[in-house]
C-alpha cells in the first residue's frame, strides 16, 4: 500500500467522545498509509477543548455548532448539513463515530448518505427502553442500522448487535475508554480542590447530568445526599457539575450553601482520574465512570433505573440504585458501614476491557483498506 493511501475522518462532539476516541486517533495517526482528519462538531466546547488539549490532539475542522440550552433538532441539523461540506472537501474513505450521542447519529447519517463506510466505536449497547436514556438509546439503535462496521466493547454487545440484525462485521474488541484511562492513570495524576483534604474524610465522587434524570429525580437525587451526609459526618460530597445551567442551578441550589460539599466546575479529564484513584466509591449517572472505576477499584452506585452496561452489575462492580432517595442512603449506608460489602465491589474485576481496543480496531480498518 502507498504512503497515505486511505484517509479516515474520526468525527465527535462531546467530552466521553474525545475520551474514548483520543486513543483511537493516536493509533490511526501511528498508521503511515491512512490519512486521518479528525472534526468537531462542537457540541460541547470548554469540555472537549480540555481533552483534546490532554491528549495532544489537533482538530482538522470545527462546526462549532454549541448554543446555549440547545435542543436536539438543533444540533442534529447543524452537524448533518456542516458534515455534507466537509465530506465534499475531505472526501474520506472511511469514517468513525463513538457511542450514542445525537453527534455521532448525525454523523453516522451524514455518512450514509455520501455512501462512506461507517465505523461505530463502543455499539451494541442497549436498555431496550427507547426513553431511557433519552435520546441515545435510540441514536445508538439508529446508528447500528447505518453503520458496516461494529466495535462491540463486550461478549454482551457482540449479541445484542446480533439480535438487533444488523448489516455489516462486527467485532469484539473491548472499550477504548480502559485505554485513555490506564495511559491516564499511569502517571498518578493529581486531583486539588481548595479546602478538600483527601486524608481527613471519605470523600463521595457524584456526577449527575442526564436528561431522564432533569427535574423530580434530581430533587430526589439531591435528597439522597443530604441524608448521606446528615449522618456520616466522616464523608464529603466532591460534585463536579455539568456546564448544562438545567442541571448544576439545580446542585447549586440545593447543596451550594451546606458543609462538608465541594461544588467545582467539570474536573478536567486527569483530574477526574485522580479522584476517581482516591475517592471512596462513587455515585453516577454517567455510563463512562461505570466502566472506569472498576479499573481503578471503585464501587459505583448508578442513580439511574436501568443501564446499558449490565456487565458491570453482573460483574459486581456496579449497583443499579434508582433516584429514590431512601435507596440513595440505604445503599451508600452499607458501603459506609460494611467492610465485607465495600470489598466486594472494589476487588471485583473490570468486564470491559484491557486497554487494548484502539488498537484491535484500527488493525480492523488497515485490513478492510487491504481488501479494496
Ligand atoms: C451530551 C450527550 C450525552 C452525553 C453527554 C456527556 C446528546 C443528546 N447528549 O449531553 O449523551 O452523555 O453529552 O456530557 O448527544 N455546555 C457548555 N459547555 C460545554 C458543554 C455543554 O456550556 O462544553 C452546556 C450548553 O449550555 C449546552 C448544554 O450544556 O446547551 C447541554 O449540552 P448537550 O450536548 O445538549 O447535552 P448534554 O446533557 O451535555
Amino acid at each position: 500500500m502507498n504512503q497515505s493511501s486511505f484517509s479516515v475522518c474520526v468525527i465527535l462532539g462531546t467530552r466521553p467522545e474525545a475520551i474514548k476516541l483520543a486513543t483511537v486517533i493516536e493509533e490511526l495517526r501511528h498508521t503511515p498509509e491512512i490519512k486521518t482528519y479528525v472534526v468537531l462538531t462542537g457540541q460541547h466546547r470548554e469540555m472537549v477543548d480540555e481533552v483534546m488539549t490532554l491528549f495532544a490532539i489537533t482538530a482538522d475542522h470545527d462546526l462549532d455548532i454549541m448554543k446555549p440550552k440547545q435542543t436536539l433538532t438543533e444540533i442534529t441539523c447543524n452537524s448533518l448539513q456542516g458534515l455534507e461540506k466537509i465530506f465534499a472537501e475531505l472526501q474520506p474513505d472511511f469514517v468513525v463515530v463513538q457511542g450514542d450521542t445525537s453527534t455521532a447519529f448525525a454523523a453516522s447519517l451524514a455518512a450514509f448518505y455520501n455512501k462512506i463506510p461507517v465505523g461505530h466505536v463502543e455499539a451494541g449497547l442497549r436498555t431496550n427502553n427507547l426513553f431511557n436514556p433519552f435520546p441515545e438509546e435510540a441514536n445508538r439503535r439508529l446508528i447500528s442500522q447505518i453503520a458496516q462496521f461494529h466495535f462491540a466493547p463486550t461478549e454482551l454487545a457482540v449479541k445484542n448487535l446480533e439480535k438487533s440484525g444488523v448489516v455489516g462485521e462486527i467485532h469484539q474488541t473491548g472499550n477504548t475508554v480502559i485505554d485513555a484511562l490506564l495511559k491516564v492513570a499511569n502517571n498518578n495524576p493529581e486531583c486539588q480542590v481548595p479546602q478538600l483534604n483527601w486524608h481527613h474524610h471519605r470523600v463521595l465522587l457524584a456526577t449527575v447530568h442526564r436528561r431522564e434524570n432533569w427535574g423530580a429525580p434530581l430533587q430526589n437525587i439531591l435528597q439522597g445526599f443530604h441524608s448521606i451526609l446528615d449522618s456520616f459526618p466522616d464523608t464529603v460530597l466532591l460534585l463536579p457539575l455539568h456546564r448544562n445551567p438545567l442541571v448544576r442551578e439545580p446542585i447549586q441550589e440545593s447543596l451550594g450553601q451546606r458543609d462538608r460539599v465541594f461544588l467545582t466546575e467539570p474536573l478536567n479529564y486527569k483530574e477526574l482520574v485522580g479522584a476517581i484513584a482516591r475517592c471512596y466509591f462513587l455515585l453516577t449517572d454517567s455510563g463512562g465512570l461505570q466502566e472506569e472505576a472498576p479499573s481503578l477499584g471503585k464501587p459505583v452506585l448508578v442513580l439511574r433505573d436501568n443501564t446499558e452496561r449490565p456487565e458491570a452489575v453482573t460483574a459486581g462492580t456496579a449497583k443499579l440504585i434508582g433516584t429514590n432517595p431512601d435507596n440513595i442512603f440505604v445503599n451508600a449506608k452499607k458501603l459506609l458501614e460494611d467492610d465485607h460489602a465495600y470489598r466486594q465491589m472494589a476487588n471485583a474485576i473490570n468486564p470491559f476491557g484491557d486497554g487494548l481496543a484502539s488498537r484491535r480496531i484500527v488493525k480492523i480498518i488497515q485490513k478492510y483498506f487491504q481488501r479494496l
